[in-house]
């Protein structure tokens, strides 16, 4: 790293961190940095002994100032570009609830969270190409050029849960948005944009009672600044994991959190890519199996555009749709083993689409019974899932009696929809033996309920290892688990 700067550097997480990049730097190397605010205090000035630091008035709220400081760094730094500009500054009024609130407050809190970083940004964009070009062999990220904005995850707007310092709150959710549209931009001009949530730090704004101090934060923002890749741009890189008492290395969590996001998003795409190229239908479903895996895999999931999860165990999936009832287009189907005193729990989970394990008459009529309590008013989508194997330790109705238990279905569930016919099949199939059986089997069966019924069912057969082929054989629904979330512990 040749140039960086870093504004709101005379106390707090800024005066820390060109303390750290000073002390990183190479003395006889020709790095420089830049330290920015609106005054200085001791102990900035006692930084500033540094050669390589120079200290730059600039006060972001002020077009003029920020102006005077352009000029000044770049009569400092000559025909350099810029290669990491740290958008630290930023005040917290402190106010309460959104009516208790005074439209000032917002504005001040907008002035110099949102606009000033904006005009910081603005301003020194051209610097940040010229840094890029300068090093276009470099990966995105520091070496290159980065813009790194301070935010907070109290500006997350899916995780808040309480109303206190609203004008704080409302300024840094603008800012993650301004990030992100940064991000798109400066991508495609090899400046990597991210922002950062720095944990509760102590300093003036973080209050002494917060958990960590300014050197630990920096520790892990100085890692941040080291490993942030393509992978992170746009991205508010934040610490989920911090609890009180105790003394997380919480970047490190966060760069392995991020690296797995980055993984969920990326196997989505190949998958949905190989169902685009085997699909001989308009649609078949993706449903993303998230048994056992963390609320955060289903988060980064959906962020990445993953709408349908299937879960195996009751509790686990009732409490993970209540947890991310947020998530307002999700979609959960049940795929696991279901029983008749079941039924009633697996019909209070939040926004389930479609039952895929009916087997029985008696679970048709509990399962029909429990949503005429807890249901949505909407019928409720199942499958017939079909033992096509019949093998005895596996669940699903034999498939000679597909069509009576289908006929039930219709009769005797007045808020059941028969959506289908689904089968999971013996594991570890061979095929360069042909065509599954257990798939063919259970094409017979869909074959004789369309024939009997005159109606389109859907077929829900494939998993991670055979999704490709079982749609290739006319599967619309395929269930895939470890290929997008990993091997399961
Ligand atoms: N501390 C935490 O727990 C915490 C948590 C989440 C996020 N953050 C974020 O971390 C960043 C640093 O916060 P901090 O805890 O170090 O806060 P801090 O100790 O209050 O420092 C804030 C810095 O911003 C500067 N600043 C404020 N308004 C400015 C303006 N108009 N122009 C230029 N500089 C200005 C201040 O300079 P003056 O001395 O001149 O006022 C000061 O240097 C902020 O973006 C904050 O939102 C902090």
């Amino acid at each position: 790293m040749k140039v960086s700067l870093v504004t709101g550097a005379n106390r707090g997480i800024g005066l820390e961190l060109v303390k750290r990049l000073a002390s990183v730097s190479d003395p006889d190397g020709d790095n420089i940095i830049i330290a920015c605010s609106r005054s200085t205090s001791k102990e900035l000035e006692e930084v500033l002994l540094i050669p390589s630091v120079h200290h730059v008035t600039m006060d972001i709220s002020s077009q003029e100032s920020v102006d005077e400081a352009h000029e000044k760094i770049s009569s400092i730094i000559g025909d350099k570009g810029i290669n990491l500009l740290v958008n630290n500054a930023a005040i917290l009024i402190k106010s309460d609830c959104p009516t208790s609130t005074s439209t000032e407050d917002i504005s001040k809190n907008f002035d110099v969270n949102v606009v000033g970083t904006h005009r910081v940004t603005l301003k020194f964009a051209p610097l940040l190409f010229k840094a890029a070009d300068q090093n276009s062999s470099a990966d995105l990220g520091s070496k290159r050029a980065f813009c790194l904005n301070v935010s907070s995850a109290v500006g997350s707007i899916t995780n808040t849960t309480s109303p206190w310092h609203s004008a704080y709150r409302i300024s840094k959710a603008a800012l993650n948005m301004l990030t992100r549209t940064t991000a798109l931009e400066f991508i495609e001009k090899g400046v990597l944009c991210c922002s950062v949530h720095p944990g509760w730090v102590q300093t003036r704004m973080g209050g002494p009672d917060a958990l960590i101090s300014t050197s630990s934060c920096v520790d892990d923002l100085m890692e941040v600044i080291e490993k942030a890749n393509k992978e992170h741009s746009g991205v508010m890189l934040r610490n989920k994991m911090e609890a009180p008492g105790t003394n997380l290395k919480f970047m490190n969590k966060i760069i392995r959190s991020y690296t797995l996001m980055a993984s969920i998003r990326s196997n989505l795409a190949s998958i949905k890519e190989e169902i685009g190229s085997k699909a001989n239908c308009d649609h078949v479903r993706l449903v993303a199996v998230s048994k056992t895996k963390p609320i955060s895999d289903i988060e980064a999931a959906y962020e990445a555009g993953q709408r349908v999860f299937g879960e195996n165990y009751i509790n686990e999936m009732v409490e993970k749709s209540h947890a991310l009832v947020h998530l307002s287009e999700i979609k959960w189907h049940f795929i696991g083993n279901l029983q008749k005193k079941n039924c009633p729990k697996l019909t209070t989970c939040k926004n389930l689409s479609v039952v895929e394990t009916v087997d029985s008459e008696k679970v048709a009529k509990a399962l029909n019974n429990g949503w005429k309590r807890n249901g949505d008013g909407n019928k409720l989508n199942i499958f017939i899932q079909v033992n096509t194997s019949k093998e005895e330790q596996k669940s699903g109705c034999m498939p000679e009696k597909t069509v009576s238990l289908a006929n039930f279905v219709k009769s005797e569930c007045d808020v059941l929809n028969l959506k289908g016919v689904m089968t999971i099949g013996a594991f570890g199939y061979d095929w360069s033996q042909g065509d599954n059986p257990d798939f063919l089997e259970l094409l017979k069966c869909h074959k004789e309920l369309t024939e009997h019924f005159n109606e389109d069912f859907e077929i829900s057969m494939g998993m991670s290892d055979d999704f490709g082929k079982a749609i290739e054989m006319g599967s619309t629904n395929v269930r895939v688990g470890s290929k997008i979330f990993g091997a399961r512990n």
